[in-house]
């Protein structure tokens, strides 16, 4: 059996070690949370150990890091001695963003490091993780981590380089997704839609036409123009969308993510 240890279950630490729970591999979870209320409501719910940073330092032969970039540094200096002490190997997955592979081997001790990107969605197992081993990661080690975050849902191998160009698309995208969504929802409230079944209607039609793209392979300008009728509604609709500005807007919303990460 192997022990896996989250530092930090909020959101996505909270969603990772969800997904292990549900890997059906033969292991232990220790969750440490600073309100410890959070890491014992989850510990409830996926059947794992509620203990403190210290210990997972201690005893985790994969170390999973779920705290803020900011917050990594002083959370890393309440365990760095233990981790001196420790003759055994063991593994850094970190889904801290901006934080690459070099800066986490020196800040490390030259461990094997295992870098996720993952997406919110991970939550309900339709999640798009993005991932990179450090040179070091044993085939075996490589072979767990998968098969531990299969549930996730698709992981994809990334060049590192890449990786912040596209997680502003997969990382930051469901906020802007789930905006749009609102927004969908928002406008067929005030024709007359009641408001959750909108909010039902917007986000199936968006995992719709994510499907048709993804199974027919058309291009999307393709896909729009096949809904656009000559004289149509739905190009009264695109008009007024380009008019607003939609698409510079969602391209200069992804550039602004990318130039906050380099
Ligand atoms: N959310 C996303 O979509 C997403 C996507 C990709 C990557 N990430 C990365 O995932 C990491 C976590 O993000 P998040 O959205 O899950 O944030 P979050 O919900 O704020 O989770 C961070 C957790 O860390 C806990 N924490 C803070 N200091 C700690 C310490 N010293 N020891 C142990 N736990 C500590 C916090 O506890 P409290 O409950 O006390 O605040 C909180 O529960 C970030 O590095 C982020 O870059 C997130």
């Amino acid at each position: 059996m192997k022990t896996i240890g989250f530092i930090g279950t909020g959101y996505m630490g909270g969603a990772l070690a969800s997904a292990a729970s549900r890997s059906g591999m033969d292991i232990k979870i220790l969750l440490s949370n600073r309100s410890r209320e959070k890491a014992e409501k989850l510990a409830e719910q996926i059947n794992g150990e509620v203990t403190d940073n210290a210990t997972i330092a201690r005893e985790a032969e994969y170390i999973f890091l779920g705290v803020k970039p900011q917050i990594l540094q002083g959370m890393f200096e309440g365990i760095e001695d233990i981790l001196k002490e420790r003759k055994d190997n063991y593994v850094i997955v970190s889904m801290v963003a901006g934080k690459d592979l070099a800066f986490l081997k020196k800040m490390f001790f030259d461990h094997p490091i295992i870098r996720i990107s993952p997406n919110m969605p991970v939550l309900v197992g339709s999640g798009l993780s993005q991932y990179v081993f450090s040179d070091d990661v044993s085939k075996e080690d490589q072979e767990f981590f998968l098969k531990l975050m299969a549930p996730t849902g698709k992981l994809i191998p990334n060049d590192e380089h890449y990786m912040g160009a596209v997680s502003g698309v997969t990382g930051c995208g469901p906020a802007f997704a789930a905006m749009f969504i609102e927004a969908l929802a928002d406008g067929a409230v005030r024709c007359g839609v009641g408001r959750k079944d909108a909010y039902i209607y917007a986000a199936e039609m968006l995992k719709g036409t994510a499907d048709l793209y993804l199974e027919s392979g058309q291009h999307p300008g393709a896909i729009k123009d096949s809904v656009c009728s000559p004289a149509g509604l739905t190009i009264e609709g695109v008009r007024v969308l380009e008019k607003l500005g939609f698409r510079s807007a969602v391209i200069e919303a992804l550039i602004a993510t990318f130039e906050k990460r380099v």
